[in-house]
């Protein structure tokens, strides 16, 4: 009976796998905060893309960790840059079982670790970083990824892309905006997955816990810009303004179960705490029955096996 008058199934293809290639290193390396996950060089990445789309998965977010990084983030839209690399191999060779995304923002790639270029004052230039935004998006294009994924929470970045991926003969290459992204304590295990740079915080691009009203304003604001998904980030947190956005959003809306909603079920777990299948399966159906149609989720391989042996949730 329960499973009769149940009202809402995951399906493995509403789940993005964010994944780590990094550059220079022979082995895979496991992020430490995050048992499980791995900084991949080319090689395994390939093999664990090709588990993700075999189990049903429907995408993969891929993030590049750079050899070298400077003040611009040159390695952003070198064709050659790890990112732009790892994305053209795996384009060709899965680009048709599994949505190939790729994060744009530059914060990987910068030595001080900002989502943008920095002004002489040292606070982030919101425009300037626009310029380096439009350049990435055409690189990240033509290396072959079907979906960006912008992530870096400046004014106006989802029709700066647009207008030039449009431009280039792009129209078909699709943008997540990252619409209502919280400054949050979430991404600390993140920052070591990419080995970031950072120093102090993002609270002066990145928005406030406290607002919920101002998360639906983002999202609507990206939808004029031309998005074609908004996204709310964190997940588990913000359900509240998921649901907000979900309601109003004409497009698309995901989630981001970002790395510290993932590293506080593991270390739970680990610690015999919790259960770490039913706590992930439950935080993943909890997004999607707040209004998600699709998660980002770490899980989503695991999950996607569990779904199929077990049909979800108890
Ligand atoms: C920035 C970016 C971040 C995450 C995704 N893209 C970190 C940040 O804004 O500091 C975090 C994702 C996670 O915590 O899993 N490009």
């Amino acid at each position: 009976m329960r499973r009769q008058m149940r009202e809402l199934r995951v399906d493995p293809a509403e789940l993005i796998l964010p994944m780590f290639v990094r550059e220079g290193i022979d082995e895979p390396r496991e992020i430490g905060s995050m048992p499980g996950v791995f900084q991949h060089t080319e090689d395994s990445l390939r093999a664990a893309a090709e588990e993700a789309a075999s189990l049903g998965v429907g995408g993969i977010m891929l993030f590049g960790v750079p050899e070298t990084r400077d003040e611009y983030g040159s390695a952003a839209t070198s064709p050659d840059g790890i990112l732009n690399r790892a994305t053209r191999a795996l384009a060709a060779d899965l680009g048709n079982d599994i949505v190939i995304q790729t994060d744009l923002c530059l914060d990987e790639f910068t030595s001080h670790g900002h989502c943008g270029v920095l002004a002489a004052d040292g606070s982030v230039d919101n425009d300037a970083t626009l310029e380096r935004y439009a350049e990435m998006a055409i690189a990240q294009a033509e290396a072959g990824s079907a979906l960006l994924g912008m992530s870096g929470m400046m004014d106006g970045q989802v029709a700066v892309a647009r207008a030039a991926l449009d431009e280039a003969g792009f129209e078909d290459v699709l943008i997540l905006a990252y619409s209502a992204k919280y400054a949050t304590a979430l991404y600390g295990p993140f920052r070591e997955a990419v080995d970031s740079q950072l120093t102090g915080d993002r609270r002066t691009y990145q928005m406030d816990p406290a607002n919920r009203r101002e998360g639906l304003r983002e999202a609507m604001l990206d939808v004029e810009e031309g998005a074609d998904v908004v996204m709310v980030k964190p997940a588990t947190y913000y359900l509240d303004v998921l649901s907000d956005v979900a309601e109003a959003s004409p497009i698309p809306v995901w989630a981001y179960h970002v790395s510290g909603e993932y590293s506080m079920i593991e270390a739970a777990a680990r610690n015999g705490w919790i259960s770490r299948e039913a706590a992930a399966l439950e935080a993943i159906t909890s997004i999607r029955r707040a209004g998600a149609d699709a998660v980002m989720t770490y899980y989503a391989v695991d999950a996607a096996r569990w779904l199929r042996a077990e049909g979800g949730l108890r």
